[in-house]
């Protein structure tokens, strides 16, 4: 199974379906990462808060794939932010990971309230500049934090890694993103477990019509929006079928039930008040 690529404004491109590793400890992770290697997964999304990059790293190796072919992403949060803490921050996940770069660094969350958003992303510019961090982008920012960054710093992001399902479709994020060359990236993109999206009546009946699971729908909904979607899953069975994606279609009618969505699983995250 090959995935599609999408480019990225600092000309390397990322896998448009990859692996989220949250919540999988570093023994539980990696083989998960063989696996999801031999299934043809290409891109795992890890972050310093999760505790497994050595996991990730190990399966990595494992899987004996080169380097240069797969796509790792990792992110530094609070702890990291401001006085070019995340230099050293790096090149602790870098340790961890057994890797001399990252292909995307993100800034886990804004944090508006401490006010450091700006003061990193300028030491993220200069990560980017040493070659360990191939592409720099940001998680949780809202429109109005990626304009203040705008105001005062000079590399766009490549990404914005957000919470994103059919039942929070953020529309005005995605339209910010896209504006501005920014690849929109989904997290709990199938809803995070216990939202009751997998569960949801449209996603059943479409699930019907097209012989897919609800997964694979929602899947489906994200790639045909033009999102980089990174479901987790330890099963074998599930990480199959999530990369099975890309030979069907949702027609319009299809994509305007779906649309039906937004707002059943409450507001979502709002990172003016949460993050870490
Ligand atoms: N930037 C951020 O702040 C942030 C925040 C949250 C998450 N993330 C990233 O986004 C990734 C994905 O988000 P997420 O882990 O919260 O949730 P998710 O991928 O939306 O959902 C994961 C849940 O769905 C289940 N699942 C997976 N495939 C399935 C299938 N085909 N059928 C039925 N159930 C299925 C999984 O269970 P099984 O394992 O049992 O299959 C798990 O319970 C994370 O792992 C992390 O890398 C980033």
């Amino acid at each position: 199974m090959t995935v599609p690529a999408i480019a990225l404004n600092n000309g390397t491109a990322i896998p448009q379906l990859g692996l989220g590793t949250a919540s999988l400890d570093d023994e539980q992770i990696e083989p998960v990462i063989v696996t999801a290697v031999e299934l043809g997964y290409r891109h795992f999304d890890t972050a310093a808060k999760y505790g497994n990059e050595i996991g990730v790293g190990r399966g990595i190796r494992a899987s004996g794939l080169p380097r240069e072919q797969l796509f790792i992403t990792t992110k530094l949060d609070g702890p990291y932010q401001g006085d070019d803490r995340a230099i050293a921050g790096l090149d602790a996940c870098l340790d961890r990971l057994g890797l001399d770069y990252v292909d995307l660094l993100l800034m886990h969350w804004p944090l508006p309230q401490r006010g450091l958003f700006v003061d990193t992303w300028r030491t993220f510019e200069k990560l980017a500049e040493s070659g360990k961090a191939r592409a720099i982008g940001v998680s949780n920012f809202q429109p109005a934090h990626l304009r203040t960054l705008s105001a005062q710093t000079s590399v766009v992001p490549a990404v914005n890694q957000i919470q994103l399902s059919p039942q929070h479709p953020r529309l005005d994020h995605r339209e910010y993103d896209a504006r501005h060359g920014i690849v929109t990236e989904s997290w709990s993109p199938l809803g995070g477990g216990g939202s009751g999206l997998l569960e949801d009546a449209i996603i059943a009946r479409l699930a019907r019509s097209h012989g897919r699971t609800p997964a694979q729908i929602v899947l489906r909904w994200h790639v045909q929006n033009g999102l980089v979607a990174i479901p987790r899953s330890h099963a074998a069975e599930r990480l199959r079928q999530n990369l099975d994606v890309f030979d069907f279609e949702l027609d319009e009618q299809e994509m305007l039930a779906l649309a039906r969505l937004d707002g059943t699983a409450g507001p979502g995250v709002d990172s003016d008040v949460t993050g870490h």
